[in-house]
């Protein structure tokens, strides 16, 4: 049976960070640290964080309702919720279920999507399939997370990279040649270790001895993770403009994870893609895990980066080891 397949592109976008920030300097007080360190290694100078209280649902209702707004959409024309998450509101129930009932898509269908900083795209991908098909009309996908209440302040090695923040997109119907034109995803478990949060799960549930042994918050061997982030973003970019006859000399705009301006620089380097064309805004967020492409797509977005018929490139990648990217042709959402 073969069927005809629609065209699936992004019709608006929104974001969200937290007003609290933490700057460079203020680290310097708890940890053993400096901000020319944190710059040089790694291109952050602030990162926002969620006030106490604040969780990952509340930050997704923010971008969300911005994204809906910018399509022209309301919340019950949303077929379906798909929320990329690694620090939902708790265990279960979804993160998106709760966003459902906050933004009023009444109908819609929900679930979260685990797949670390790949999270978004992964599920961009997972929308795309759905609209294409004729399936559902209307898509909600978030990339969220808070990934401070996972990060241990006392270890210098990890405190300093992470933020928290939001990013949604809209996707719909649009003509064909045009919106997402390829995704390429992957993962490698023989990394599951590099890269972790260990206790809280069903291998090693909450205890005094977990808590006391600090095994609640992220764990990362951070010279494996940048020479994958690197290599995979390189492999994963050139795998998603393949499907689709193109180049990276054809690339717009390159939005990678915003992880480390290090890793980015060396991906673009070896990309051979001009500076001018890589969207970079990690020094003010530092590393929002999954929300990072959305936030990146939205600012450019918004801030014009982007024109009709511009060829988009994002990638990103993470825990898991998991990676994803996408190969866009846009189209001109309001807003
Ligand atoms: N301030 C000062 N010194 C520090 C700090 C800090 N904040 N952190 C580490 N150091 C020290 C180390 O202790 C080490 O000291 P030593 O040589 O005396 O042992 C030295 O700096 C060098 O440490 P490295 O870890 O080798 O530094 P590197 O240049 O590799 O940078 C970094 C570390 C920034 C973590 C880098 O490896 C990186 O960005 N890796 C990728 C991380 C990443 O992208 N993770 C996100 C994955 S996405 C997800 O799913 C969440």
């Amino acid at each position: 049976m073969s069927i005809e397949l629609r065209g699936a592109g992004i019709l608006g976008t929104g974001s969200y960070t937290p007003e609290k920030i933490l700057t460079n300097f203020d680290f310097e007080k708890f940890v053993d640290t400096t901000d020319e360190w944190i710059v040089t290694r790694t291109g952050i100078r602030q990162r926002h964080i969620a006030e106490e209280g604040m969780a990952a649902s509340d930050l997704a209702c923010n971008a969300a309702t911005r994204a809906l707004e910018s399509a022209g959409i309301g919340a019950e024309k949303i077929d379906l919720i798909i929320c990329a998450t690694i620090t939902g509101d708790m265990p279960f129930p979804s993160t998106s279920c709760i966003l459902q009932n906050r933004i009023g898509a009444v109908g819609a269908g929900a679930f979260d999507l685990q797949a670390g900083c790949s999270g978004w795209v992964y599920a961009l991908t997972v929308a795309t399939q759905f609209i294409k098909t004729g399936i559902y009309n209307h898509i909600l996908v978030v990339g969220v997370d808070v990934l401070s209440r996972l990060t241990d302040f006392t270890d210098r090695s990890t405190c300093v990279l992470f933020g928290d923040g939001a990013g949604a997109a809209v996707l719909g119907p649009v003509a064909k040649g045009e919106g997402v034109l390829a995704t390429c995803l992957g993962a490698d478990g023989s990394g599951a270790e590099l890269l972790k949060v260990e206790a809280g799960g069903s291998r090693l549930p909450a205890s005094e001895e977990t808590v006391k042994n600090r095994r609640h918050y992220i764990k990362m061997e951070g010279r494996e993770v940048y020479k994958f982030a690197v290599k995979i973003m390189v492999e994963a970019s050139i795998k998603a403009l393949g499907e689709c006859s193109l180049t990276p000399e054809d690339v717009d705009l390159f939005i990678p994870h915003q992880a480390n301006e290090r890793i980015i620089d060396a991906a673009r380097d070896r990309l051979k893609i001009p500076a001018e064309k890589v969207f970079k805004n990690v020094a003010n967020y530092g590393n929002t895990s999954a929300a990072s492409i959305p936030i990146a797509l939205d600012e450019a977005h918004r801030s014009g980066r982007i024109k009709a018929g511009d060829v988009v490139v994002a990638v990103g990648f993470g825990a898991g080891l998991t990676w994803a990217s996408a190969a866009l042709k846009w189209v001109v959402p309001a807003k």
